[in-house]
């Protein structure tokens, strides 16, 4: 009776620890905009948005600042088309008012971004707020 026990006991802390385990290693899945967060960190090819914007203390002066990008209420799509095609928006070469500061509207295409990498860089500036 009480090898019986043991042999749970030993049964039960084996499949405990295989279950711990595996919850630690588990992929944890990151949202759009903690993917969009780690682009615009990366130095992938198109990634350049740092050149000219300054998100928190990193970044340019160029463009407007993004840290509260969110804030501007611009949906997920003007971000992605802006990010995309900059000119759909403010004519290039003209002068955009954005946040009380005129800038000279230079921002270039980003058209060698992919579809879900847009999506995950406009969720990212959507959460900054
Ligand atoms: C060469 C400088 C430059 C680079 C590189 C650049 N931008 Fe811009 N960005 C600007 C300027 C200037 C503007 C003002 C409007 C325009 O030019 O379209 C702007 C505007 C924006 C806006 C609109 C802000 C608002 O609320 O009106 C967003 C969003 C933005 N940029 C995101 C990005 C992202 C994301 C990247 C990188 C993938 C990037 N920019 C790369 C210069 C740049």
């Amino acid at each position: 009776m009480k090898k019986g026990i043991t042999v749970i006991f030993v049964v039960l802390v084996i499949v405990l620890g295989y279950v711990a385990v595996h919850a630690i290693n588990a992929p944890v899945k990151l949202s759009a905009a903690q993917l969009g967060n780690q682009l615009i960190n990366s130095n992938k090819k198109g990634i350049d948005c740092f050149a000219c914007h300054k998100i928190g203390t990193k970044g340019g002066s160029v463009g407007p600042n993004l840290s509260k990008e969110g804030l501007a209420k611009h949906s997920i799509k003007w971000l992605e088309v802006q990010i995309a095609t900059p000119s759909k928006h403010f004519k290039s070469g003209s002068m955009a008012k954005i946040n009380g500061k005129t800038y000279m509207a230079i921002m270039p295409d980003h058209k060698m971004l992919s579809k879900k990498e847009l999506f995950e860089l406009a969720s990212y500036l959507d959460s900054l707020k």
